[in-house]
């Protein structure tokens, strides 16, 4: 797996507020040496998910003829880290955002050939959410959260952040009073090695989580 981040916009619109955010990343990561792509669902999925029995190949292969294969098979699975941005559409993800999701079973399902190979090559990676929505309340964003939270789960994928930019014309999210635009770039910036934890009972840790906090450790 390569320290490749794969930036995935999930709206129609070019120079809409997902847009802008997915910027944000992009030029954060790369102030900090990260190699970077950023890539608009339109431009790579036309279908949804169809059923599997009809339309694989002899070869069991999907034969659905869009850009969804190359942009799986050639910059999901090799990247390291992948952030979603995606606007709220009633209170959901994007069809377009949601549609990549479904279609990587094609490709993972035991019926295809290298479903094995696949499955190895999506776990383990670090995630990001960017959601751009009208709506300023925290609950608008919970539905997208918990399903980004597991599909890290299921991934063994670390869910390492969520940046919610509020604005409806295009752009005008760089007005947000919450600074959202700054902490997509601080997303991009940190999202190989910002500290991500998720305990279990039997987890071993230190007792601060900061280093620079050990003075208060034992309290
Ligand atoms: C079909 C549709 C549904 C929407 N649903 C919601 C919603 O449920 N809650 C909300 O806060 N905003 C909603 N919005 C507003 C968008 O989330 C908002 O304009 C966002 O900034 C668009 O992002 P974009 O510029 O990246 O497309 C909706 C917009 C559209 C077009």
């Amino acid at each position: 797996m390569s320290d490749k981040l794969l930036v995935l916009i999930g709206s129609p619109r070019r120079q809409g507020n997902s847009a802008t955010l997915a910027e944000a990343v992009r030029r954060g990561a790369e102030a900090a040496g990260t190699d970077v792509a950023l890539r608009f669902l339109d431009d790579h999925l036309t279908s949804f998910l169809r059923d599997c029995r009809t339309c694989r190949g002899p070869d069991g292969e999907c034969t659905i003829n869009d850009g969804y294969r190359a942009l799986f098979f050639q910059e999901f699975l090799p990247a390291r880290a992948v952030v979603f941005c995606s606007p709220i559409y009633w209170y959901g993800m994007s069809a377009q955002t949601k549609a990549f999701f479904d279609r990587c079973f094609c490709h993972y399902a035991a019926s295809s050939p290298d479903s094995q190979g696949v499955l190895r090559a999506m776990a383990g990676k670090r995630l990001g959410l960017v959601l751009a929505s009208e709506e300023t309340y925290p609950g608008a964003t919970l539905g997208i959260v918990h399903q980004m939270q597991e599909f890290s789960r299921y991934t063994h994928s670390d869910f390492v952040g969520v940046v919610h930019g509020v604005g409806n014309s295009r752009c005008e999210v760089r007005h947000d009073p919450a600074d959202c635009v700054g902490q997509a770039e601080r997303l991009g910036a940190e999202i190989l090695d910002r500290r991500y934890s998720d305990y279990r009972l039997d987890t071993k840790r230190a007792s601060v989580v900061w280093p620079g906090d050990a003075g208060h450790a034992g309290q």
